[in-house]
């Protein structure tokens, strides 16, 4: 396959269909819910069954990662009584799902900052991590306690206290490493549900040349269908990474 040259990666001419990387802001929880007269935590109880259906659709496609915005660095700003709701309910998901998703080979990666979490949310994230850690399906990454911005800040910070002599020289070669998401290729298709068109301070950096598309389903009514018409979308797109299609076209000899 040919190959462009880019100072950050390596950008293939002819993408494969199949995105290799999908990140996905799973919003729309507490109005699903509003729209049934229930409280907001029953969306975000119905949102679990969407993840689980849509982890097996991206399993069954042969996408090779998946990484959803569970809670960002600014959800703390939520109501207590939310907040802890979706502290409980991460930790009891992770302890009741990850026997499942260890025997279908799926890798676990939980993503930010865990200084806030209570230690017993910390450990089970560092035995879920290690029990799945050798598994070679799907990676699916939870970003929990997230932010682009910590992101980048973090890395930096252990960049600098790494090699304070690259102080004022750092390259993106230098600071990729550092990243919360080192281990994965930069997101080929972003989904955002819930109808909001931004990025909410999700994978700042990874998503700089990221398709994105947007759906005003929430997220509790994400399933395969929906799964299946972004991957449509997502399919004709043209890739450019700044050149031209003719560019693109020469090199994949259309
Ligand atoms: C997304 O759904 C889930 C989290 C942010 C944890 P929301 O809770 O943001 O739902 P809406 O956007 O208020 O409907
Ligand atoms: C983004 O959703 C974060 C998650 C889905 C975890 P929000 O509902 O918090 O985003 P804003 O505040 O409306 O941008
Ligand atoms: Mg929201």
């Amino acid at each position: 396959m040919a190959i462009f040259r880019s100072s950050t990666r390596e950008v293939p001419a002819d993408p494969p269909s199949v995105p290799r990387h999908v990140a996905i802001i799973m919003d729309g929880n507490g109005r699903w819910a509003k729209q049934r007269l229930m409280p907001r935590i029953f969306g975000h109880k119905r949102g679990v069954d969407a993840l689980r259906e849509t982890v097996k659709a991206c399993d069954a496609l042969g996408v090779r990662f998946l990484t959803v915005f569970a809670f960002s660095s600014e959800n703390w700003r939520r109501p207590a009584d939310e907040v802890s709701f979706l502290m409980g309910l991460f930790l009891r998901v992770l302890d009741s799902e990850i026997e499942r998703m260890h025997e279908r080979g799926i890798r676990l990666k939980i993503v930010g900052n865990r200084e806030k979490f209570s230690p017993e949310l910390v450990t089970l994230i560092e035995t879920a991590e290690a029990r799945t850690a050798a598994n070679s399906g799907l990676t699916l990454s939870i970003a929990a306690d997230y932010g682009g911005r910590w992101d980048v800040l973090h890395a930096l910070n252990r960049l600098h206290a790494e090699h304070p002599e690259r102080s004022g020289q750092v390259s993106e070669e230098d600071l990729v490493p550092y990243l919360a998401m080192s281990y994965a290729p930069e997101p080929d298709l972003f989904i955002r549900t819930g109808g909001e068109q931004r990025i909410s301070n999700f994978l700042l950096w990874q998503l700089a040349y990221t398709e994105l598309y947007f759906t005003d389903l929430l997220w509790p009514d994400f399933g395969q269908k929906a799964f299946d018409d972004a991957i449509a979308w997502y399919q004709g797109r043209e890739r450019r990474f700044g050149r031209t299609s003719e560019q693109l076209q020469a090199v994949s000899g259309c």
